[in-house]
């Protein structure tokens, strides 16, 4: 007798534990059917809007950047990432994003950013002319930022600011339209 009792527990219990689980799924897929899809929709568009449209720039040892123009349309969310290739000790060659504002002189910026190894190659004293910048990506190094476009329609200059690149040439321009 007790041995049914205990087995008819024994059954029960896993059928108890069962039906709650069952039954979560069962009921909304009456009704939220449609709504259960949506978030799933909704997730990597969220994920995507929060770091933008991703732009990816190879920095090379011949000081250059592989893209030396970015359209982008007002206030756009954009990640640029930028891809350091080379096999150079990094103290010797590195790169680095660095857009400025469009009022801001590029010439004067890298003749400042010269000599602030120890921030960077970001002049403390220029940080006005920023809009947005990485960190210092050595060959093999991924470095990204992102950022809101500048609303207003222009062209604001991008530029490498490791000492002597912008001067070889390593620069581009993101237009707002
Ligand atoms: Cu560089």
């Amino acid at each position: 007798m007790y041995q049914h009792v205990i087995l008819s527990l024994l059954l029960a219990a896993p059928v108890a534990a069962q039906t709650p689980a069952t039954q979560k799924p069962a009921a909304p897929a009456t009704k939220p059917a449609g709504a259960t899809q949506k978030p799933s929709t909704e997730k990597p568009a969220a994920a995507a809007t929060a770091k933008g449209r991703t732009i990816e720039i190879v920095g090379t040892e011949d000081m250059k950047f592989s893209l030396a123009a970015i359209t982008a349309k007002p206030g756009e969310m954009l990640t640029v990432r930028l891809v350091s290739k080379g096999t150079m000790p990094k103290i010797a060659m590195a790169h680095n994003f660095v857009l400025l504002t469009a009022k801001a002189n590029q010439v004067e910026f890298a003749t400042a950013a010269m000599n602030a190894r120890a921030t960077d190659f970001i002049p403390a004293d220029k940080k006005a002319d920023v809009i947005a910048f990485t960190g210092l990506a050595g060959g093999g190094e991924t470095v990204e930022v992102t950022f809101k476009a500048p609303a207003a329609a222009g062209a604001y200059p991008y530029l490498c600011t490791f000492p002597g690149h912008f001067q070889a040439g390593m620069k581009g321009t993101l237009t707002v339209k």
